[in-house]
């Protein structure tokens, strides 16, 4: 008796979903998985887990993956030192070479082979190999209005969207690593918000969810900010409460809404279940940025 009491709530759980899988069956949903929340490799293989369970569910997930402290870990180990301006990492040829070995080779494929293991179909994007993100170098202008040299640190240009439409099509969770190729076929380091805000931008998501290892944008005290918006976004940049990394990400979310995206969270991806709690559920976790 006990049993089908705990399979009814189960069925119940299960049922429940419906308005939110009808909400999003054939959307896309860019998922940026940072680097810094892909520490605890059973999370990361949860995580994966739900993926592919939103993929068999109809709905279209598109992985956009970091690795900062991948990279700042063989980095130190080559002995070279990391520089970030304005949360962006300044990328020399020595550390573009490390940015490409890590991110192209080690995070991309384990990302893909974790998905497979699930009894997802995965298709891993790097680099030059199935070159989908076009880039230019990206330029950054200092208090004195003076512009920056970042070296291989690029900007987005363009994505190959009817390229990537095509493996969707065919059943496929695309994993793409952060690198783009520039015109005369250089490769650029780009910060993984930025690639992925470009990613929703050209697959018209509904939803983009940027996955972090902080519970959202914190304000005073470290206190959530569940919704925040454009000026106080500016204002929190001005004052240095928003830093480092969550700079260029929290820009990108603008940037993703002005281009059309419909929401964007930015989330803690340490938390178990995470996509399923917020696209599942009217919890309301983590930040939602608007306009
Ligand atoms: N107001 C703020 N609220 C939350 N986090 C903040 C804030 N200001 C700065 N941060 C920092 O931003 C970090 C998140 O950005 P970071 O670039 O380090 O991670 P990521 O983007 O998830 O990973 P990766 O860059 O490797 O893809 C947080 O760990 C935190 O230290
Ligand atoms: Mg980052």
């Amino acid at each position: 008796m006990k049993k089908l009491e705990q399979l009814n709530k189960r069925a119940k759980i299960v049922s429940e979903a419906l308005p939110y899988i009808m909400e999003f069956y054939d959307k896309v949903i860019v998922i940026k998985y940072g680097g810094s929340a892909m520490h605890d490799p059973e999370l990361k293989k949860k995580l994966l887990h739900d993926v592919v369970l939103l993929k068999y569910v109809g709905m279209h997930p598109v992985i956009v993956h970091g690795g900062g402290p991948d990279i700042n870990k063989r980095l130190r180990q080559k002995k070279i030192e990391s520089i970030f301006l304005h949360g962006l990492r300044v990328t020399t040829k020595e550390v573009m070479q490390v940015v490409e070995n890590v991110l192209g080779k080690k995070v991309n494929q384990e990302i893909v082979s974790l998905i497979k293991k699930q009894g997802g179909k995965a298709k891993g994007f790097y680099g030059k190999k199935g070159h989908v993100i076009k880039a230019t170098k990206h330029w950054i202008k200092n208090s004195h209005g003076n512009y920056i040299d970042l070296g291989y640190t690029g900007s987005v240009h363009g994505i190959r969207f009817r390229f990537l439409h095509k493996w969707i099509k065919k059943g496929y969770i695309p994993v793409l690593s952060p690198i783009g190729i520039g015109r005369h076929g250089h490769t650029y380091n780009i910060n993984a918000d930025s690639a992925a805000a470009a990613v929703a931008e050209f697959l018209k998501a509904d939803k983009l969810i940027l996955l972090t290892d902080v519970p959202g944008v914190l304000g005073k005290r470290k206190r959530l900010i569940s919704e925040i918006n454009t000026d106080r976004i500016e204002k929190m940049i001005e004052q240095e409460d928003i830093s480092g990394g969550m700079i260029p990400k929290v820009e990108c979310c603008l940037h993703a809404l002005k281009k059309g995206v419909k929401q964007v969270h930015i989330l803690d991806g340490r938390v178990p279940h995470v996509l399923l709690l917020e696209l599942f559920t009217d919890a309301g976790i983590g930040t939602m940025v608007v306009r």
